[in-house]
């Protein structure tokens, strides 16, 4: 599901699955709520992202079990996303990023996770950027996380 360009968006009480890439994606979506869905994946399946979110601000996912690749991905040009009451898992955590891609800017802040719990990912919390690339990450907070068989917990 691909939302871009939308303003107070809200999806709630979904269950998507075996999606072959991103579940759900969003491009310039200011004040969208996430809520109670339910995204799962096999555990070998690349690049099936829970939910991206890129060029948008003010977003909430609250109570979410996710278990994808990325189960959240904070792309570029984003700020004012509140993460919480997420249950990840299997797949590779919740991440910001990746960022800088050849040589460009990135640009993500004021992201915040709690209460958040991850059962045999790959990562817990991690934030990505490419070499030589510019720009900044900056208000982040990981809280009240809970990691469980996982590999690595924080990895920026
Ligand atoms: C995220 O939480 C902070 C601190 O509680 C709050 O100031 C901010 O408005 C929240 N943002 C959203 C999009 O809910
Ligand atoms: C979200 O989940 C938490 C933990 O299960 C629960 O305490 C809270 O009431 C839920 N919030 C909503 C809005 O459903
Ligand atoms: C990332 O977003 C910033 C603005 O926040 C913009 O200047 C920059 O060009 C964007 N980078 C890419 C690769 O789109």
């Amino acid at each position: 599901m691909s939302f871009a360009f939308c303003n107070g968006l809200v999806l709630s009480g979904v269950h998507l699955f075996d999606n072959p890439k991103n579940h759900i994606h969003t491009l310039s979506c200011n004040g969208a709520v996430f809520s109670h869905l339910t995204i799962t994946a096999p555990k070998d399946a690349p690049n099936t992202d829970g939910i991206n979110i890129a060029e948008s601000t003010g977003v909430q996912i609250y109570n979410c079990t996710i278990g994808t690749d990325d189960c959240i991905s904070v792309l570029n040009h984003t700020s004012n996303v509140n993460i919480s009451y997420i249950t990840c898992g299997p797949g590779h955590g919740i991440s910001i990023g990746s960022l800088g891609k050849d040589g460009s800017v990135g640009i993500v802040e004021q992201i915040h996770v709690s209460h958040s719990k991850f059962t045999g990912t790959m990562n817990g919390v991690r934030i990505k950027t490419w070499q030589g690339g510019s720009g900044y990450v900056r208000g982040i907070s990981f809280r009240d996380i809970i990691l469980d068989q996982v590999q690595t917990a924080i990895d920026i």
